[in-house]
């Protein structure tokens, strides 16, 4: 950055009353001044400013966004599985648009991968976690192996866009590359990272961690659709023929990356942005509740949800607001370039009030016992009343969702590890295999099946029937 550059730099944010980011100006050094510059230019201080003067008058809760006005709210309207009352044929004819689009190559995957793994007390990116029961091969290596076992069948190569954060971008990278990309072509796999927003104090002013550092995070998974836009992988997809994107969070190894049904219904409806549903398991089950508000698709965190509503019973005796969120859409890539280009559509930010450790006028690095600041995030989900044609379809949950957050307890490695080997095991009766298993469904022991033996239960059965001679099944079987 040039002198000039840098001098209209730190007179913008005088300007906009942050002029305390440059308070240690003059005691730093010249890497030091250098990389506080390069923070501040990733700020946007009219959007803080703006930020700051809606959101900032609601901080007397803890977590905050856009206020929801509730009434009215009904349950969205959503495909349910055929085994539910769904539509057999309608699913067959999805499931052959979804082959389709497939061998034209016209199918993205991404995860967002840019979060900490803070719950589960992980220290490195949440992706390189051991996630299976034998190998411990890593939620990254899952996914590739899905991902590989996709392109196998499609006779496509898959891309498949990582989005990292500035807190486990090298991080994410190395690990890439001490694995050999799993064995994915490395021009199939498109890193990139989002962008960060500043922390604020309770009066909007940007909080400092270091006298040369700006306390700065990644902007939530809702970056990412911006993210996609602003590093180019969105114009990479467009030059590869593709112009759909099935995107998940990096916890849930069970997630089916590439699932023809799903990606057949988001073509046959043209839809901008579709969402895969799970009736909750309990009716304050801590997810996002898919719901119709004013005509338009929308998620309901549960924090925002009363568990009143949440406890509701429709009259067949269900619970009314069922339909969870697992976190898994297909998103059309002229939408996610409408709303994270320069387009009208813009995701909202919402508030977290958090404790964030930051460096005083004397300099000194206080550590606050209580929140004490501000972050901004945005949420993937909040573009689906952007978008036209939405649908929603129902999933099962023992097929699609085990989420490793916690490190004990319910979506824990433990109850992941659990729901792992309970759906081997009813791949393996499928295929007329009998494991002794206990009432909760799953062996004693340990065996594991990799995405690249089988991807699902039809996959797994054909392969089995192939095999000859047939292995074993004891503690530490491999299939792979
Ligand atoms: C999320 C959803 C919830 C859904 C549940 C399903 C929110 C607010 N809630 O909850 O509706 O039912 O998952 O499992 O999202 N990430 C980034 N960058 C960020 C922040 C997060 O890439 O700046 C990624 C994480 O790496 C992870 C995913 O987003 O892959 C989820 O983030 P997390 O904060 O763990 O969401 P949950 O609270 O678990």
């Amino acid at each position: 950055m040039t002198s000039l550059s840098a001098n209209a730099l730190v007179e913008s944010f005088t300007k906009a009353g942050q002029g305390q980011v440059f308070r240690f100006a003059d005691t730093l050094g010249e890497d030091g001044l250098s990389s506080l510059l390069a923070a501040a230019a990733e700020i946007d201080l009219d959007e803080l400013a703006s930020l700051c003067e809606s959101l900032l008058p609601q901080k007397s809760v803890t977590q905050g966004g856009p206020s929801i006005n509730l009434d009215g709210l009904q349950p969205a309207p959503y495909i349910p599985l055929p085994e539910e009352g769904g539509d057999a044929a309608l699913w067959d004819k999805a499931r052959k648009a979804g082959e389709d689009a497939l061998r034209a190559g016209r199918v993205a995957a991404f995860v967002v991968a840019g979060g900490q793994g803070t719950r589960l007390g992980y220290e490195g990116p949440k992706g390189c976690y051991p996630a299976t029961p034998v190998r411990q091969a890593s939620l990254f290596q899952v996914f590739a192996e899905k991902i590989r076992a996709a392109s196998a069948r499609y006779g496509k190569s898959i891309p498949w866009l990582i989005m990292t954060s500035s807190l486990n971008d090298a991080a994410t990278r190395k690990f890439f590359e001490d694995n050999s990309f799993f064995g994915l072509p490395r021009e199939d796999v498109i890193f990139f990272m989002q962008g960060r927003m500043p922390a604020v104090d309770a009066r909007g002013k940007i909080l400092l961690d270091a006298p040369d550092s700006i306390a700065m995070s990644p902007n939530g998974h809702g970056g990412s659709l911006r993210a996609v836009v602003t590093s180019g992988a969105a114009q990479k997809l467009r030059t590869r023929g593709v112009d759909m994107i099935s995107y998940w969070q990096v916890d849930n190894p069970l997630v089916q990356i590439i699932d023809p049904a799903f990606i057949g219904f988001h073509v046959l409806n043209a839809s901008e942005m579709s969402s895969k549903m799970i009736p909750k398991a309990y009716p304050l089950e801590k997810v996002g509740h898919f719901c119709l508000l004013d005509g338009k698709n929308t998620v309901v965190e549960y924090s925002d949800l009363p568990n009143v509503m949440q406890e509701q019973l429709d009259e067949q005796g269900q619970i009314r607001f069922r339909a969870g969120s697992v976190a898994i859409h297909i998103f059309d890539l002229a939408f996610v370039e409408r709303l994270g280009g320069t387009g009208s559509g813009r995701l909202p930010f919402h508030l977290a009030h958090k404790k964030i450790a930051y460096v005083d006028e004397a300099g000194t690095l206080v550590k606050p016992e209580r929140p004490n600041g501000f972050k901004f995030e945005m949420f993937v989900f909040d573009a689906l009343p952007f978008a036209e044609r939405p649908v929603i379809i129902e999933g099962k949950r023992e097929d699609e969702f085990s989420p490793i957050k916690n490190a004990e307890g319910v979506d824990s490695p433990a109850s992941c590890r659990r729901d792992q080997i309970r759906q081997w095991v009813r791949w393996a009766k499928a295929a007329g295999i009998v494991l002794p298993v206990n009432e909760d469904g799953i062996t004693s022991f340990d065996w594991e099946v990799s995405p690249l033996f089988a991807d699902s239960e039809a996959a797994f059965v054909q392969k089995w029937n192939s095999l000859e001679p047939k292995p074993q099944i004891a503690e530490g079987t491999l299939l792979v």
